[in-house]
């Protein structure tokens, strides 16, 4: 895979006419983008499915969680707009149903492991008395038995996930940040070629680029030290 296709850059804006704005800014040199809850829900959607028409590649990061039914049914429908991946929380009915709401179409459904912005204390509020690292290997572990494509996990887990789930499934990593670059609220931030280095597949950056006073040369150089690995 070329690493033009492993950069996916998170369209972390709060409407259609600013995303389409940076869609123009960066053209033929970003083919990947993420459309999350905020964008998505502001007239998100529909840019989705404009997106597949212009031959972009397009996450939609909506996290499902739900009864097995009704992850299925909304698998197949986001798997009819033409998306490349999805994501949902990663519960063992979920990702099967989800899994079999993929089957046949070349949707790639990630799980969300545990989200990084959980800690110990934030498990045990919610009841759950594993640390976080157990809990993220059995998710993966869970993930790769349902049959899914792929997972969402921090760049400092990739490598260890990586070895567990062997090389077929996508890692897809956010918290990435060029050397300098402002961490903002990421707390374990990796570069984009220690990420690649550690097995992940693709890469999720938001405001590195999309905060950049120039977005198509931070693009630029993202890409030139992905290819460099
Ligand atoms: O701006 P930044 O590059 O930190 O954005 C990373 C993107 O990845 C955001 O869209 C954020 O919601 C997403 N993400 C994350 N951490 C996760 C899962 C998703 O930062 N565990």
């Amino acid at each position: 895979m070329l690493a033009d296709d492993r950069l996916i850059v998170g369209l972390d804006l709060s409407g259609r006419a600013e995303a389409e704005a940076l869609i123009e800014t960066l053209g033929d040199t970003v083919s990947f983008y993420k459309i999350g809850y905020q964008l998505g829900f502001s007239g998100g959607l529909p840019l989705a499915a404009d997106l597949v028409r212009m031959g972009k590649k397009v996450f939609l990061d909506l996290k499902l969680n739900d009864i097995a039914n009704t992850v299925e049914k909304g698998i197949e429908a986001i798997a009819a707009m033409g998306v490349t991946m999805t994501t949902v929380h990663a519960y063992p009915q979920v990702l099967r149903a989800a899994a079999a709401g993929a089957r046949g179409s070349a949707l790639c459904v990630l799980g969300v492991t545990v989200m990084t912005s959980l800690g110990q204390d934030d498990l045990r509020e919610a009841g759950i008395e594993m640390s976080v690292e157990e809990l993220v290997v059995r998710r993966a572990q869970q993930a790769k038995d349902a049959g899914l494509g792929g997972i969402v996990a921090s760049a400092a887990e990739a490598g260890l996930l990586r070895k567990l789930i062997g090389g077929d499934m996508a890692v897809v990593t956010p918290g990435i940040r060029p050397a300098g670059a402002d961490a903002g609220d990421q707390k374990r931030v990796v570069t984009p070629a220690d990420a690649l280095r550690a097995g992940a597949s693709h890469l999720v950056v938001a405001r590195p680029i999309v905060a950049a006073p120039d977005p198509l040369a931070a693009a630029r150089a993202i890409l030139a030290e992905m290819r460099g690995v």
